[in-house]
């Protein structure tokens, strides 16, 4: 997508449509010279996501969408989801160009406004259609969003936001044997050749067995593709105090090993990238703004499938930092790539703080359903700071607890942990991030299970449905605001 921004005092350039936001109440007063009917205009009240479309009679647009937006205090979701239903109509409409008209300015949170609805346009305009044969093409090309101030520094941040959640989007939704893990390392690189800030390093699978990443390298062994470890890392022109690690789970499919999982939704196990998808996303979004914090994004990257040479359940493996680990169930094999991907950001990385962003457990979706993503870890700060991110920005985060019990029943009899629990346990989720929390050291550290979240959410016009959400991008830049 393009997107330009002309200031409020130019003359308005020839456009197929003109949108213009209308508060409810107010005088409806169309910039540039367009002229509507009078009856189109008179039978409009504004109220949120009334949508009107005529032609224009006069002026440089062909024809006018008058989208309210309601006279209540403006929220960001409302914007966001008004942005995206703007996006989908001039889709459905077949036009290349529109432009965006406004009164917002001005208003209080103008530079968060601005942001939210550039998000729902450009998230709105998500589409996977390339790998159809025919009508691949998209018809919204560019969109001329007029703005100034405060808004337009919104506008121009979320355009990296929605463009980024897209990135993720299109890695989450391109089928398995289209992403596989050699292909997220191609997706890195690129990310890593947009900016001379953000250097790329691949650990190929006799790399990581000089590390000892034996759990890791347990779960790639049952498949064809060879497992890789991705590790962007971005640094700040000027030297930041503050080091941050993302880490995504990158099972480009998991059809559970040996514990093959059933058939039914088993395509879905596509999306069991989603948190490598985030990760790499929000580094897309920070080579381009450039943020005054090192920031650094890692992505163990493999397959989950029924080899011969696959993990047995009851299997034992050592993890990089030494600990022995008994395979009961190999489809609990995010937490084994995982746990060599942290003890990696522990010791080569040494952040101040490390979040892992991982489709860990069906249980999250049991627990939190779809609109929230489960938070565990060892650090009540970065745990209140993620909540607030993700109330701000709408990725939302609800936290899980690991009690200590959780942590004795991941101790193993055989080795010196156990990769699930015993059956009389529950608690599916604070039992994986119980488990995780052997491989972070004394680091403070989150763990986002976005089972729920990343896929399946209900339909808020900028996503939803049957598609990938891209959830994490949004959250993780929100939270690196917070430096
Ligand atoms: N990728 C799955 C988790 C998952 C399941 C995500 C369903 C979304 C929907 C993960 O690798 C897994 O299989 N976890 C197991 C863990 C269990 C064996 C302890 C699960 O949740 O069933
Ligand atoms: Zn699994
Ligand atoms: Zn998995």
């Amino acid at each position: 997508m393009k997107l330009t921004t002309p200031p409020r005092n130019k003359k308005l350039a020839k456009t197929d449509l003109f949108v213009f936001l209308v508060r409810k109440g107010v005088d409806l007063v169309i910039p540039g010279e367009i002229k509507i009917p009078a009856l189109a205009k008179e039978s409009f009240s504004g109220k949120t996501r009334e949508m009107r479309l005529t032609d224009a009679t006069k002026g440089p647009a062909k024809r006018v969408l008058l989208v309210g937006i309601g006279n209540g205090e403006l929220d960001k979701e409302i914007l966001r989801r008004c942005g995206a239903l703007i996006a989908k109509n001039a889709e459905k409409m077949g036009v290349n160009l529109i432009t965006v008209g406004h009164d917002l300015d001005g208003e209080a949170n103008a530079m968060g406004l601005g942001q939210a609805l550039t998000e729902g346009l450009i998230m709105g305009s998500y589409r996977l259609q390339h790998f159809k044969s025919k009508n691949k093409k998209i018809s919204l090309e560019r969109i001329r969003l007029v703005c100034e101030g405060e808004f337009k520094k919104g506008v121009l941040r979320g355009f990296v936001l929605g463009e980024a959640n897209c990135l993720a989007r299109r890695l989450q939704d391109t089928p398995a044997n289209r992403m596989r893990p050699c292909d997220l390392v191609k997706e890195a690189r690129a990310i890593s050749a947009s900016s001379d800030q953000v250097k790329l390093k691949v650990f190929d699978e006799k790399a990581m067995g000089r590390m000892k990443m034996g759990s890791l390298l347990s779960v790639s062994r049952g498949s064809q593709e060879p497992a890789y470890l991705i590790h962007l890392a971005y640094r700040p022109k000027t030297k930041s105090r503050s080091k941050v690690c993302f880490v995504g789970k990158g099972l480009t499919f998991d059809a559970g090993g040996i514990s093959l999982k059933p058939s039914a939704k088993m395509h879905e196990m596509k999306y069991d990238m989603s948190g490598g998808a985030a990760v790499l996303g929000a580094m897309a979004a920070v080579a381009q703004l450039k943020p005054k914090v090192e920031v650094h994004v890692l992505v163990p990257a493999s397959e989950n499938l029924p080899d011969g040479k696959a993990n047995k359940p009851g299997d034992l493996v050592t993890a990089m930092n030494g600990l022995t680990i008994e395979i009961l169930n190999t489809d609990a094999e995010g937490r084994l790539i995982l746990a060599d991907a942290l003890v990696y950001a522990e010791r080569a990385i040494k952040p101040n703080s490390m979040i892992d962003l991982a489709t860990l457990t069906g249980a999250v979706v049991v627990g939190l359903g779809h609109e929230y993503s489960g938070a565990m870890g060892n650090d009540a700060t970065l745990m209140e700071a993620l909540v607030a991110a993700g109330k701000c920005c709408g990725e939302l985060v609800w936290p899980l607890p690991i009690h200590p019990q959780h942590e004795k029943d991941m101790k193993g009899s055989v080795g010196d942990l156990q990769n699930i629990s015993g059956p009389a346990t529950g608690a599916g989720s604070s039992t994986g991030g119980a488990f995780l929390k052997n491989f972070v050291g004394d680091i403070p550290w989150v763990h986002l299970d976005i089972a729920g979240s990343a896929w399946g959410a209900a339909d808020r016009d900028y996503q939803g449905g049957a598609s990938g959400t891209g959830v994490g991008v949004r959250l993780l830049l929100e939270y690196l605001e917070s430096f």
